[in-house]
């Protein structure tokens, strides 16, 4: 009985590999080369191809694949691909999880609290309606296809996952040189909340979410404390000995360089509190964002 992780070679992917395999369970990792060894099956979302042998009787699924949200200038063309690497991705999954005879008993898939879009600084938890824009709509589209696979009986849970907080990459990743620079400012007005999750914690939340049957639906994958940017850039400045900007950088100067990402990612607010995962019982191992990015750092 093995886990099967698709977006394996990713950031979240690898570190929840690793912690599997650390706690002696079987991890294949879907991928879309020509697979190297037996903890490895083939799928190919783009080409509806997907191995349902390691599906079938399989302990669980988690599903992480999707184009990169950050890396990269939003074109038309990629935004389709971000699209359709979620969209797509998933449906080919589900259809895999709804064919084989026995399907696993239950599937983690990623999503964002960009679902929320921008909620200003009121508290939310999953009981949050969508929000408007790009990243809601798409994270729209990409949990409907998820929930797909609730409906044909497979516990499906919805990970509604802040902003992740890794030295290896993501969104920490791409800021750290900046800083370190002592070049970080506060963004737009500042005042937008950014729910952060430290990476360990979120690997500690999914095996939680995993081991525990009464998880289900949308899950938001978020520490207990979102913070607004400017106290963001402030603590980050801190934990890396620098000063930050006094200055903000205007939010048409973001738009300019950074395109329809930084309107919809960087400025939108959204302080989003992880209820379900306070009320099954799971410890946050860093509950500050000040202990999070000592940890992380
Ligand atoms: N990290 C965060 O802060 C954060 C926040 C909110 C939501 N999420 C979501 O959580 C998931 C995992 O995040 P992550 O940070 O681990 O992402 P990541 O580092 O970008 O990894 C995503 C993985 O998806 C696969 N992939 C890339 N392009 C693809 C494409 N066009 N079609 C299909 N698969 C593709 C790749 O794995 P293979 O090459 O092994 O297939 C890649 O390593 C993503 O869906 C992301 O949107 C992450």
């Amino acid at each position: 009985m093995a886990i099967i992780v698709t977006g394996a070679s990713g950031l979240l992917g690898s570190a929840l590999g690793q912690a599997l395999r650390d706690e002696g369970r079987e991890v294949v990792r879907l991928v879309r080369r020509k697979p190297q060894g037996p903890d490895e099956a083939f799928w190919q979302p783009s080409e509806q191809v997907i191995d349902l042998s390691v599906l079938d009787g399989a302990e669980g699924v988690v599903h992480l694949a999707g184009a990169s949200i950050g890396d990269r200038r939003w074109s038309e063309a990629y935004k389709r691909e971000l699209v359709a690497s979620r969209v797509e991705g998933t449906r080919v999954l589900v259809d895999g999880l709804r064919e084989v005879a026995t399907p696993p008993p239950v599937l983690l898939s990623a999503s964002g609290v960009d679902f929320y879009g921008d909620t200003g600084d009121r508290e939310i938890d999953e009981d949050q309606g969508k929000g408007t824009g790009f990243l809601p709509d798409l994270c729209e589209r990409w949990e409907a296809e998820a929930v797909r696979a609730g409906e044909a009986g497979i516990r499906t849970v919805r990970l509604r996952t802040g902003l992740v907080l890794s030295r290896k990459g993501g969104a920490l990743g791409r800021m750290l040189p900046i800083f370190k620079m002592g070049l970080g400012a506060p963004l737009g007005s500042g005042k937008q909340y950014w729910s952060w999750i430290s990476v360990d914690d979120w690997v500690g939340a999914a095996l939680h979410v995993l081991r525990n049957p009464d998880v289900t639906g949308p899950v938001n994958f978020t520490s207990p404390s979102p913070v607004t940017n400017t106290e963001f850039t402030r603590t980050l400045a801190r934990a890396v000995r620098r000063s930050a900007m006094p200055i903000p950088v205007p939010a048409f100067a973001l738009s300019l360089g950074l395109g329809e990402f930084a309107r919809e990612g960087l400025l939108p607010g959204h302080r989003v509190l992880p209820r379900k995962l306070a009320d099954s019982g799971y410890r946050f191992a860093h509950s500050s964002l000040d202990e999070a990015l000592r940890a992380v750092l």
